[in-house]
């Protein structure tokens, strides 16, 4: 296995029991670490003092012309905190968090502080299980639809604060499959969107610790090697428009929308724990899922949204939900030591 996929072989059991609290926290950030972000980026790193995770917004990995706003960014670190909270529980730890300013300073943007309260848990459907084998799936999904306790799961998590829409029927998901198109169309447009994108898009074969292989749009290795190419000259969304149609129409059993009351960073942290968290439930019940930022991100497209689903909450995550017959590789990861700041 080529080095920049090794951070996938964390196993549950190996965390070091007897170790130091750091080497404790080290192993935790293990299962963060693994957490999707915009591109694959992975902009995030570390420092841990005592028995406190500060997370950093590296600003080097940040998709600085795509989300200049950095909300696609916090809800990336959402879902590495839920992931680093999941696990931490897991081991018996009480995590406290506390959000900092990063986009005002060089302050960590969340520190997290552990205490030891109870023992090692041994629950076999506890989520930390479902973290190696979480993905996104871009492909079709099957025709079988979303289980009745599954939309009971998703019900229960919803709050005044942070609302989860669950969209099946068909006229519904057809209107938002249009304007997903439509705005991905949109955001493909802009060349600097293509360049950025085309730093992120890599061969089947690369030795990058971040961005994506071809294989997980689909592409075949020879296609792959050129993939960066073509985002960066050709709106790929436009000639892709048919195919899209019927990915988003017709194989998708449902759309996700979580919406949020304020739009704050902390919010955007918060809707992405909470996406994390659905993620991780979706797997657990088989289900597959795949996000879609254009239409949170371009301009005009998230009051279409809020008027299609009759909310005029803050939409901040939409996602497809369906099965996958099709098994879907992980993508590359920095490893977490590559990720703690050495200080002089
Ligand atoms: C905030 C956020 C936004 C995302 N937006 C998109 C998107 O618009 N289109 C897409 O295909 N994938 C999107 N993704 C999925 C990422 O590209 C994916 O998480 C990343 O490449 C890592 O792959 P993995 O999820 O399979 O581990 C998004 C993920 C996050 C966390």
């Amino acid at each position: 296995m080529s080095n920049n996929y090794l951070a996938w072989k964390i196993r549950v059991e190996d965390f070091p029991i007897n170790g130091k609290i750091y080497e404790q926290i080290k192993f935790l950030l293990g299962f963060g670490i693994l957490a999707p972000s915009g591109h694959n980026g992975q902009p995030w790193e570390f420092k841990i003092v005592n028995n406190i995770l500060n997370i950093f917004v590296n600003k080097k990995r940040a998709l600085v012309k795509s989300d200049p706003s950095g909300k696609q960014l916090c809800i990336g670190i959402g879902c590495l905190i839920e992931n680093f909270c999941i696990a931490a529980n897991f081991y018996g730890f009480e995590t406290v968090i506390q959000y900092g300013n990063y986009i005002i300073s060089d302050d960590p943007i969340a520190k997290i502080t552990l205490n030891k309260i109870k023992n090692i848990s041994h629950d076999r459907d506890n989520l930390i299980h479902f973290i190696t084998k979480r993905s996104t799936h871009r492909n079709n999904y099957t025709s079988q639809p979303i289980p009745e306790y599954f939309i009971n799961n998703l019900h229960e998590l919803s709050s005044d604060n942070i609302k989860i829409f669950i969209i099946q029927e068909k006229k519904l998901k057809e209107q938002i499959a249009d304007l997903i198109i439509q705005a991905q169309i949109t955001a493909m447009d802009k060349p600097y969107f293509r360049q950025e994108l085309s730093e992120l898009m890599k061969s089947n074969i690369t030795k990058s610790k971040i961005g994506m292989p071809g294989f997980a749009f689909g592409l075949p290795l020879p296609i792959s090697l050129f993939s960066w190419w073509m985002i960066k000259k050709i709106n790929m969304s436009k000639l892709n428009k048919k195919i899209d149609e019927q990915t988003f129409k017709r194989f998708t059993s449902a759309f996700i929308i979580i919406s949020s009351k304020d739009d704050t960073k902390i919010s955007w942290i918060n809707t992405g724990r909470l996406c994390e968290k659905i993620w991780l439930l979706a797997e657990r019940h088989g289900l597959k899922c795949s996000p879609n930022a254009a239409p949170i991100q371009e301009l005009g497209y998230k009051e279409q949204l809020q008027k299609l689903i009759n909310s005029n909450l803050n939409p901040l995550v939409l996602m497809r939900v369906g099965y996958s017959k099709k098994i879907s590789r992980s993508t590359p990861r920095l490893s977490v030591e590559d990720l703690i700041i050495k200080t002089p």
